[in-house]
């Protein structure tokens, strides 16, 4: 996939921060099953790196993502995942049993997230998650784990995405666990449908075209 060689902004950016995102994006690919073929396909989508670095907003067509996995798209040089989250996803999140271990399980923290997702799934729809992938405490992308109970993580981890820098735990809305350094929930940014298969990042909804 193309992507742009610049650095991180925002003084997060080190070399092994990039070098993580680039893992982490070549994981995600090749977890929803995308193949060389179908690469191009997102990068398509994607405007022109000049365009990029300027905060232009990026497309994604959602259709190619098959549930319970998730893509990582870059956006004003940063990674954002979309994750097509199954009904048992969702079922997760309401658990009383998880909602008692987060820090803000309803987003009162105004500033993570755009007002319209500021709700139980943190998402406009809620089968689609659209969150940057960039941890909330120093700035590491946390890995996407969805297995439920692994033995790394606990038994009681109902899936989510997980910090390997310093152990910080986010749940499948990028709701973040107690006691962990992360402070806050992760960020969600302006994004759109433009159709069923389309969303569209960096925009709010109600901006006209
Ligand atoms: S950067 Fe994620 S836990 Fe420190």
């Amino acid at each position: 996939m193309a992507m742009n060689s610049d650095s991180h902004d925002g003084g997060k950016g080190s070399d092994p921060a990039r070098r993580r995102f680039l893992t982490v994006l070549t994981t995600a690919v090749g977890a929803v099953g995308l193949g060389a073929a179908s690469v191009p396909f997102i990068a398509s989508m994607q405007p022109s790196a000049r365009a990029r670095a300027q905060g232009a907003p990026v497309t994604v067509d959602i259709s190619r993502i098959e549930p319970g996995s998730q893509v990582t798209v870059e956006w004003r040089k940063r990674p954002v995942w979309v994750l097509r989250r199954t009904p048992d996803m969702l079922e997760r999140l309401d658990d009383p049993a998880l909602l008692a271990r987060l820090r803000d399980p309803d987003s009162r923290v105004t500033s993570q997230q755009p007002e319209y997702a500021r709700n139980r799934y943190r998402s406009l729809h809620p089968e689609h998650f659209v969150v940057i992938a960039i941890c909330t405490h120093l700035g590491c992308v946390p890995t996407f784990r969805p297995d439920i109970g692994p033995e790394d993580l606990g038994r009681d981890w109902p899936g989510g995405y997980f910090c390997p820098c310093h152990g910080s735990r986010f749940d499948l809305a990028g709701r973040v666990y107690k006691g962990v350094p992360a402070p806050t929930n992760l960020v969600v940014p302006p994004y759109r449908y433009l159709s069923d298969t389309l969303v569209q990042i960096g925009v709010d909804p109600d901006t006209s075209t």
